[in-house]
């Protein structure tokens, strides 16, 4: 699925909020001075951390995300980003901090992708590091294939609103795909002046699934978390895991 920077940074939910001040405690209670996101998109968590740490460095594949990034990071110097893909990347470094946040793993669909990126990782880590990967929880998922779902109206930097529909059409479960529509509706005078729709398949394995390919690719989990306040419950709709090397 290729994002549109414009539309990614219209979305109002408040969990996104929260989101960032979750990585900025991490950050602060890691005593974090080098971080690496990868799949940074226009920086939305990023451009807040930068003033917290020492070097920051940012990977993603899409060129018009990099830029509204860049945008977003205009005031800082301390940080490089590159386009490359999380699933073959070496930066030639270790980072403190290395997060996959909002879901973003997903997007590999192949049990073979999420073993590389995982293992880049691995490369990209020392004995005192953290790997923060955000997921759903594949354990907690309920479809709707009847009706569109309304995720937020936003509104857009240039005047006019969007408003966010979502609907699974299909789930592949032997392979753990979902396949979404994502449709916006872009509201100008209270009229609709555009539609457009993105295609998304998702991978969620199942977190006992999930657990095997940490422990494969050398990951131990330190702590799991299903919302952006460091709690867990186990009907919730995410889960956050707080990786180190295992054996160290
Ligand atoms: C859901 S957005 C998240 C952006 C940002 N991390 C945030 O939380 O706002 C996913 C981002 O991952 C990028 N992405 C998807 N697959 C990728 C891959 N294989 N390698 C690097 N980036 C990828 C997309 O281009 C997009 O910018």
């Amino acid at each position: 699925m290729e994002y549109d920077p414009i539309l990614y940074d219209s979305d109002p939910r408040p969990f996104l909020k929260d989101e960032i001040e979750f990585y900025v405690k991490l950050v602060n209670k890691l005593k974090a001075k080098t971080i690496l996101e990868l799949g940074v998109g226009t920086g939305r968590i990023f451009s807040k951390l930068l003033p917290l740490v020492k070097f920051a460095e940012g990977l993603d594949i899409s060129e018009s995300m990099l830029t509204a990034c860049r945008n977003k990071c205009s005031g800082s110097m301390n940080y490089k980003l590159h386009k490359a893909s999380f699933t073959d990347f070496n930066l030639q470094t270790t980072f403190d901090l290395i997060y996959l946040p909002f879901n973003t793993f997903q997007h590999l669909l192949t049990q073979e992708e999420q073993i590389e990126c995982l293992i880049n990782i691995k490369n990209h880590m020392h004995v005192g590091s953290r790997f923060i990967l955000d997921v759903m929880n594949g354990d907690n998922l309920i479809f709707d294939f009847e009706n569109w779902k309304q995720d937020y109206v936003g509104t857009l930097a240039e005047g006019g609103s969007v408003e966010r529909e979502q609907k699974t059409i299909k789930v592949d479960s032997k392979n753990f795909i979902i396949h979404k529509i994502f449709r916006y509706k872009e509201i100008v005078a209270g009229k609709i002046d555009k539609i457009l729709e993105f295609n998304a398949q998702m991978k969620v394995t199942p977190n006992k699934k999930m657990g095997e390919i940490l422990q494969m690719t050398g990951f131990k989990i330190e702590d799991v978390w299903s919302d952006y306040a460091f709690s867990y419950t186990c009907d919730a709709k995410k889960i956050i895991y707080c990786l180190k090397l295992n054996g160290v």
